[in-house]
């Protein structure tokens, strides 16, 4: 059980069975699939709910995944970070606002700073990096808009990525690491986890 992180317009917070139907819809929007480079995928509510069930009940050393909600409480969307490479003090990281009446609200860029202000002051990690399609404009601004810069393209199964990273280092130069997160303790000794 994770605590509740507040920022400035959202919170994080744990995935509850109570989003599934919800993240089961997001995940078969084909839009979605779209931004996020992925196929529509051909799973049955039985079956994803087999795979959510074993993500809410397990937790992952490498991995930390967070429901975004709004400050008055409803289900907008998730982010993630994952590819934890505690050797390299590396990081992905990863956000869906699922319901677009939340988009180009300030949203997005309120949810990426408050989970990257998680991770440094949370994590030993040292460099978050995250890859968007080329055409994604608007994530690419709400990237920048918390400090990630691109550093280079990927291409993937015909698709082409612009990659960015942000150091912990140039947070702290912003200012960012400044003012504490309602709800975020002091750093803490992270557990060793399965998976
Ligand atoms: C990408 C995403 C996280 C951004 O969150 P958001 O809350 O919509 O974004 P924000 O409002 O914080 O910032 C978006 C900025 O892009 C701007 N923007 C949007 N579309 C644009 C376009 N076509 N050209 C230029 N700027 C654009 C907005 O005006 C805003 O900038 P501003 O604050 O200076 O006005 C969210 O829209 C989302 O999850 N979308 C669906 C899934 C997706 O794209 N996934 C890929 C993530 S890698």
């Amino acid at each position: 059980m994770k605590d509740m992180i507040t920022g400035n317009m959202v919170r994080l917070r744990d995935r509850r069975f109570a989003d599934a139907v919800e993240n089961y819809a997001w995940l078969n929007d084909p839009e979605l699939a779209k931004l996020d480079a992925l196929p529509v995928p051909t799973l049955t509510f039985q079956q994803y709910m087999s795979d959510y069930t074993a993500e809410l009940l397990y937790s992952s050393a490498t991995k930390q995944q967070f429901a975004i909600e709004s400050l008055n409480g409803k289900q907008i969307g998730n982010c993630t970070y994952y590819g934890v490479d505690e050797t390299k003090g590396d990081a992905e990281l990863g956000i869906m606002i699922g319901n677009r009446d939340y988009w180009d609200k300030g949203y997005g860029t309120d949810a990426v700073t408050t989970l990257v202000n998680h991770i440094f002051r949370q994590t030993d990690i040292k460099r978050i990096h995250l890859k968007t399609l080329d055409w994604n404009i608007r994530a690419q601004k709400c990237f920048q808009k918390c400090g990630f810069t691109p550093c280079g393209h990927l291409e993937k199964d015909g698709h082409n990525f612009v990659v960015m990273e942000l150091y912990r280092d140039q947070w702290e130069k912003a200012g960012r690491s400044g003012s504490k997160t309602e709800g975020e303790p002091e750093k803490k000794a992270r557990k060793k986890t399965n998976g």
